[in-house]
């Protein structure tokens, strides 16, 4: 399973780029605007630059000829851009004029498996299964991942990824790969979580100590 940045933050980006482990950066409108007085179009191919994979840009038009329209205008901006629109029947339009200009898309805001099914019908690169704000309204988000894995996978047609998003802790990660995710979104925070850990500090203090004490 991939592991992708789920942020608009440069520093952030930066800092994990050096860490070797990100395939790819989600943005979404919540988290553009989190980078008060960023010009989208200049952050979107900051990303593109820093980090070699897919970057989604998200659309916010309602109909599909607005998000085919900026659709087209983002992809222009990096051949690695790809298009964020909602799991709506104009999304649905919107994936599949793109998919025939060979522009990608990302399918966000799925919250059950048949829009899942139709955004890979569709044509869609990448479904996003938002799995913590499906845990926050007291059902598993990760039974969603399985069952969509399990659609996808016995349908040799369908090349669509499954992106876990709205990853909310670290054993998300764990759960996503495990549910048959290909790719997983997190927040910088998780990604900093999932590497700590009290054994390793422990054992690199041990380690120290005993190094020093040698002779
Ligand atoms: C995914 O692409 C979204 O940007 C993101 O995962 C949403 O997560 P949230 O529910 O924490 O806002």
């Amino acid at each position: 399973m991939q592991l992708y940045l789920d942020t608009a933050n440069l520093d952030e980006i930066r800092e994990a780029a050096t860490w070797g482990v990100l395939s790819g950066v989600t943005t979404n409108p919540t988290l553009i605007a989190r980078e008060k007085g960023a010009d989208f179009k200049a952050t979107i191919t900051e990303i593109a630059e820093l980090v070699d994979g897919p970057i989604s840009a998200e659309t916010i038009s309602l109909d599909a000829a607005g998000m085919v329209q900026e659709g087209i205008e983002y992809a222009a901006w990096h051949p690695n851009v790809i298009i964020k629109v909602p799991s709506t029947t104009e999304g649905l339009k919107a994936v599949t004029q793109l998919a025939r200009r060979g522009i990608r898309c990302n399918v966000t805001l799925c919250f059950n498996a048949v829009q899942a099914l139709m955004a890979a019908r569709a044509g869609a690169f990448i479904i996003s299964p938002f799995v913590g704000r499906v845990d926050d309204t007291g059902v598993d988000g990760m039974q969603l991942i399985r069952e969509i894995s399990q659609i996808y996978r016995q349908d040799p047609e369908i090349k669509t990824k499954i992106l876990s998003a709205s990853i909310r802790h670290p054993r998300h990660i764990v759960e996503s790969a495990l549910a048959g995710a290909d790719i997983a979104t997190c927040p910088f925070k998780v990604l900093q979580q999932a590497m700590r850990h009290p054994l390793t500090d422990r054992g690199i203090e041990q380690f120290l100590a005993d190094w020093r004490s040698r002779t």
